[in-house]
């Protein structure tokens, strides 16, 4: 039997007691297939009464998912259960969107068939050109994208009703071929160069390269070492199971809005510096600092609690661990830079305040290491990208993790609308005042 086949227990032999001012309830707890065990707290409420707390989900699962691992002690990261060391060092971005979708890895046939699918919708509607020319001409990219995304369910409709699965997997196809189209679109009308169509006889990292950095008046051949790299980024940033946008494109999904809506949410919340943005914090933070010198200085105000500043590319929710992104990521760069023969200064800051960092108490004690997104920004410039483009091209790798969690929502017979509760602080029941009789 193949491993992804073992469905996880749903009960794991053991229950949990809840006890409330002497009243008590047994909770069943279930097991995965790996990773802790879960209580199943759904009847909670109805049984005591009270609601659990726990704002930002730290020990709240939401869901059940055949997905992505994470075991954030260990830095450990598996897709479909293959680590990510592996899947970066042998596979494709596109066959990791296979792998994401359909839960196996393709053989020969079903890689080409998937490959002459994406590539057959990596066009987008002629009329989206002027949906474009609406932004302002200095817009962020993750704000085109932000708006452009959504609009896709207007020009898209027959693949927006989300009860019927060929529609489904339609619209996935449809957001992973699109997705790099989108954002080389906005790319270029940032920089007011006109828009590249797609080659669907490049590979997809490839046609992505060339959309964002051929012009019409001269030819354009893509370095493949570079969109090698770039295709291992995308791989990297491809899911990593319920963070907080992949929560928001849930989330959205479970009141039954259409995909394309969904991940336009999620593009929403990927671009906040906690999450997505953090990869263009990271090298803004890099240039202030400039120089080796100025480190020791920097390190000193993030450890000041009042200084409100903190180590951009340090630290995860789930990794108390080296993030094993970050290793792949730091010997991409590397290889980046030397073939390019590029000597940037910003590397040797990186490198020394990640050592400096590592063997510093406040954050050996916090358990912070470098997170994906600290060496990805110093690659990323290296390859020609602009700091303002950097979270859009994580939102390029992420949309399958989006959209394959999404589907796996939608196709969860437990699935119910998302409607967290809270703990009510503010003001008890009060009666009207006329506006003349108020202080
Ligand atoms: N620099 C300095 N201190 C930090 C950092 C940091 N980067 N991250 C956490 N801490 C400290 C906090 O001040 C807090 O200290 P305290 O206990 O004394 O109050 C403690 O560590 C715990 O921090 P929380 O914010 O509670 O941890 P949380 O799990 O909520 O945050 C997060 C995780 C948001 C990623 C945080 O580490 C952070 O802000 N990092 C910088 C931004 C970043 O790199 N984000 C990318 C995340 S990866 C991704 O999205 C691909």
């Amino acid at each position: 039997m193949n491993a992804s086949d073992k469905a996880p227990k749903s009960d794991a032999g053991k229950s949990a007691i809840l006890d409330i001012a002497g009243k008590q309830i047994t909770m069943p707890v279930r097991s995965g297939t790996v990773g802790p065990d879960v209580i199943d707290i759904g009847k909670v409420y109805a049984n005591t009464g009270a609601f659990t707390y726990d704002p930002g989900f730290t020990s709240t699962a939401n869901c059940s998912s055949k997905i992505t691992f994470i075991d954030g002690d260990k830095g450990v990261l598996l897709y479909r259960g293959y680590p990510i060391e592996q899947l970066a060092e042998h596979s494709s971005h596109l066959e990791v969107c296979y792998l994401l979708l359909n839960g196996e890895l393709p053989n020969q046939k079903q890689f080409e068939e998937f490959r002459g699918i994406v590539s057959r919708h990596t066009m987008v509607h002629e009329q989206m050109t002027r949906f474009y020319q609406g932004f302002r001409r200095d817009a962020h990219p993750m704000a085109v994208m932000c708006g452009s995304v959504g609009a896709l369910s207007a020009f898209y409709h027959d693949s927006t009703d989300i009860n019927d699965p060929r529609q489904r997997i339609i619209a996935a196809h449809r957001m992973i071929a699109k997705m790099p189209t989108m954002a080389a679109m906005a790319y270029k009308y940032s920089i007011g160069q006109p828009f590249i169509y797609p080659r669907n006889d490049l590979d997809y990292t490839a046609n992505f390269l060339q959309m964002c950095f051929a012009v019409p008046c001269e030819p354009y051949s893509v370095n493949p070492i570079l969109a090698r790299a770039l295709d291992r980024i995308f791989i990297l940033h491809a899911d990593h199971e319920q963070n907080a946008s992949t929560s928001t494109v849930r989330l959205a999904g479970s009141s039954g809005a259409n995909p394309f809506a969904c991940i336009a949410a999620g593009i929403a919340c990927l671009w906040g510096p906690a999450h997505g943005g953090a990869n263009e914090a990271a090298l803004k933070m890099l240039e202030e600092i400039g120089t080796v010198k100025n480190i020791k200085s920097h390190v000193e105000k993030v450890k000041d609690k009042n200084s409100g500043v903190r180590l951009m590319g340090f630290g995860h929710r789930v990794y108390k661990n080296y993030d094993p992104r970050a290793k792949v990521m730091q010997k991409t760069t590397h290889e980046v830079l030397k073939l390019l023969g590029v000597n940037d200064p910003l590397l040797e800051v990186a490198m020394e305040l990640e050592q400096i960092a590592l063997h510093d108490d406040f954050f050996i004690e916090k358990k912070l290491y470098p997170n994906v997104d600290f060496y990805s920004g110093i690659v990323l410039r290296a390859l020609g990208f602009p700091v303002s483009m950097f979270t859009v091209l994580f939102a390029v790798a992420r949309t399958v993790g989006w959209i394959a969690q999404w589907k796996e929502m939608i196709e969860d017979p437990e699935q119910k609308i998302g409607r967290p509760r809270q703990l009510y602080v503010g003001s008890g029941p009060r009666d009207y005042v006329q506006v003349d009789k108020r202080a």
